[in-house]
C-alpha cells in the first residue's frame, strides 16, 4: 500500500483515477454522494449502472467515469451496510467495501482513488467506527494503487478520519 491521505471536499472535484461512490444495490444512483457522483457523471452512469446489477452489500462494480474530468477514467461503486446497531456483521461488511474496491481498482490499473465515508451518512454507520475501519482495511489491503484519498465531506468525518489516521499501526 502506498500513501493514505485525509482531505475534506467534495469527491466529484478529485483529480484521481477512479472515484469511488457509495451506492445502493441497483447502482442506479440515490442520495448523499451517490446523487453527486451520478449528476457529475451524468445519466449514462445509470444505465451503465443498471447493467451490471446487483451489487452486493460489501461488493464493488467499476462503469466508466462518462463526463467526470479527466484524469477520473472510472467509478468504482460500492455498496455498504445499513447500521443496525453493529452486532449484524457491520464493520466486516464496511470492510469488505473497501478491499473490494482495491481488488476492483488493481484489475482496472488504478494507481490514485478517492474514496467517500461509505455508510456513514444515509446508511447510519457511526463515523468514528467506519473510519477505524476504512484505514485498517487499506493499511491491510495488498494492492498497486500508490495513493488513497479519503474525502470527507463534513468536519466530524474528517476529524474521524485524521484520528484513525495517525493512530499507531
Ligand atoms: N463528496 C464526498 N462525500 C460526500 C458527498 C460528496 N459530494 N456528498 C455526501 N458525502 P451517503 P451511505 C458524504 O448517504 O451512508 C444513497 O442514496 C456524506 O456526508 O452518501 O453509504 C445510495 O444510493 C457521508 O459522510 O452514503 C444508497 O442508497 C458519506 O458521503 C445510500 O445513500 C456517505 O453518505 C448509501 O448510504
Amino acid at each position: 500500500m502506498g500513501t493514505i491521505e485525509v482531505v475534506l471536499g467534495d469527491i466529484t472535484t478529485e483529480n484521481v483515477d477512479a472515484i469511488v461512490t457509495a451506492a445502493n444495490e441497483s447502482l442506479m444512483g440515490g442520495g448523499g454522494v451517490d446523487r453527486a457522483v451520478h449528476s457529475a457523471a451524468g445519466p449514462q452512469l445509470a444505465e451503465a449502472g443498471a447493467a451490471i446489477a446487483p451489487c452486493e452489500p460489501g461488493d464493488a462494480m467499476a462503469t466508466p467515469a462518462f463526463n467526470l474530468d479527466p484524469p477520473v477514467k472510472h467509478v468504482i461503486h460500492t455498496v455498504g451496510p445499513v447500521w443496525d446497531g453493529g452486532a449484524h456483521g457491520e464493520a466486516e461488511t464496511l470492510s469488505s467495501c473497501y478491499r473490494r474496491c482495491l481488488e476492483v481498482a488493481d484489475e482496472l490499473n488504478v494507481r490514485t482513488i478517492a474514496f467517500p465515508a461509505v455508510a456513514t451518512g444515509i446508511y447510519g454507520f457511526p463515523h468514528r467506527q467506519a473510519a477505524q475501519v476504512a484505514v485498517e482495511t487499506i493499511r491491510a489491503t495488498r494492492t498497486d494503487v500508490e495513493h488513497v484519498r479519503l474525502v470527507a465531506f463534513d468536519q466530524e468525518n474528517y476529524d474521524a478520519l485524521a484520528a484513525a489516521l495517525a493512530a499507531p499501526v
